[in-house]
């Protein structure tokens, strides 16, 4: 066999289990001053060229050792906000391990410190900075961001409506003084759900507001986080949602070969591969239709570029024509908003 039949085989090897990470458009921009940050987390932006009006914002949290760029040029979601105008931030990791502080007092509670809050702080500077959609904001990461991912679904259940998190712990299963809990790696931290879950709401105490639905995926062979992390997460995100730890429903093969998908009503997913190793491939797009995100598309710019006029051209400015039987010009509008006068007249108004 040649060496080009070889390499062909070895990649069509590798897509088989590889979803094609495919790279963005545009590239991450770092954003220094974006608010409180006691433990020095930087924080990565990605906006695509067209936003959705307004724009959802997903937080993308990297791994150990993983860094924002890595996981932007690693994922897919850079390239799915280009598609659907979503923004990306990329938070990175202070620590000289690259794991997030999943672990600390302050990080483990609402508005307290530690690497959770510059995330929050983050997120509200996106809010008001980009007029991002604050209803519509999510966070995900792979095994030390999936850590984080539960961490911020407690501690700031407030300020996302969604989580999805990839080969991760339950929230506080790593606390205590260390970056690493072997205990709880090992899959040997075990607790009723009554006490994940009270650990969980102990992380914005007094909190009545909804709860992020949350979905969470595991491999049976991860060896790093053991499995049990994966029913020990079941446990807790029921008990605070509320609903039964029996399923609602349980595909297997579902959303792919080898893996079992249960649903716990309609805010609580689980997801599980059979044979997958910590180095779970993550499924963007099943990201994506969880958050609800997946039929979003670009339009209107959200307030941050101007907005393009279907038919090619430019739109028509403030108080032009924008429409009308006959009409052959723009039909959208730089300023203002295209209301019809008549059949044969359409006009951008304040
Ligand atoms: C879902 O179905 C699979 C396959 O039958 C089973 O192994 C698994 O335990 C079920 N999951 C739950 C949460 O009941």
């Amino acid at each position: 066999m040649g060496f080009l039949n070889l390499s062909l085989l070895l990649l069509s090897a590798f897509l088989v289990n590889v979803p094609v990470v495919r790279a963005a458009a545009g590239t991450l921009q770092q954003v220094s001053n974006f608010g409180k940050n006691p433990t020095g987390v930087q924080m990565f932006v990605y906006r695509p060229a067209r936003l959705a009006s307004p724009p959802p914002l997903i937080v993308a949290m990297h791994y150990c050792t993983g860094t924002a760029q890595a996981y932007f040029t690693g994922t897919n979601y850079a390239n799915l906000a280009d598609q659907k105008g979503f923004i990306v931030i990329y938070p990175d990791a202070p620590d000289s391990g690259g794991c997030w502080d999943v672990h600390s007092d302050a990080t483990l509670k609402h508005d307290a410190g530690g690497d959770s809050l510059a995330i929050a702080e983050m997120v509200r500077y996106a809010i008001t900075t980009y007029g991002v959609d604050k209803t519509r904001v999510f966070a995900t990461g792979t095994s030390s961001g999936a850590m984080m991912t539960n961490v911020l679904m407690g501690a700031y259940p407030d300020l996302f409506a969604a989580g999805s998190a990839w080969a991760g712990v339950p929230f506080g299963c790593f606390a205590g003084p260390s970056m690493w809990q072997s205990q709880c790696a090992n899959g040997q931290l075990t607790k009723t759900a009554q006490a994940w879950g009270d650990q969980a709401r102990n992380g914005y105490p007094g909190y009545t507001g909804a709860r992020p639905k949350f979905q969470t995926w595991h491999g049976s062979a991860d060896t790093t986080l053991y499995p049990q992390n994966f029913f020990e997460q079941i446990k807790q995100w029921t008990n605070v949602l509320g609903v039964s730890a029996t399923p609602t429903s349980n595909s297997t093969n579902t959303p792919v070969s080898g893996y079992w998908r249960a649903n716990f009503g309609s805010q609580f997913q689980a997801n599980y591969g059979n044979g997958v190793t910590h180095n779970i491939p993550v499924r963007a797009d099943d990201v994506l239709a969880w958050f609800g995100l997946s039929n979003l598309t670009p339009g209107g710019g959200g307030g941050e570029t101007p907005p393009t006029n279907p038919g090619g051209g430019t739109c028509a400015a403030l108080y032009g024509q924008c429409g009308g039987s006959g009409w052959a010009g723009p039909t959208c509008c730089t300023s203002g908003t295209c209301k019809s006068s008549n059949q044969w007249y359409s006009q951008c108004l304040p």
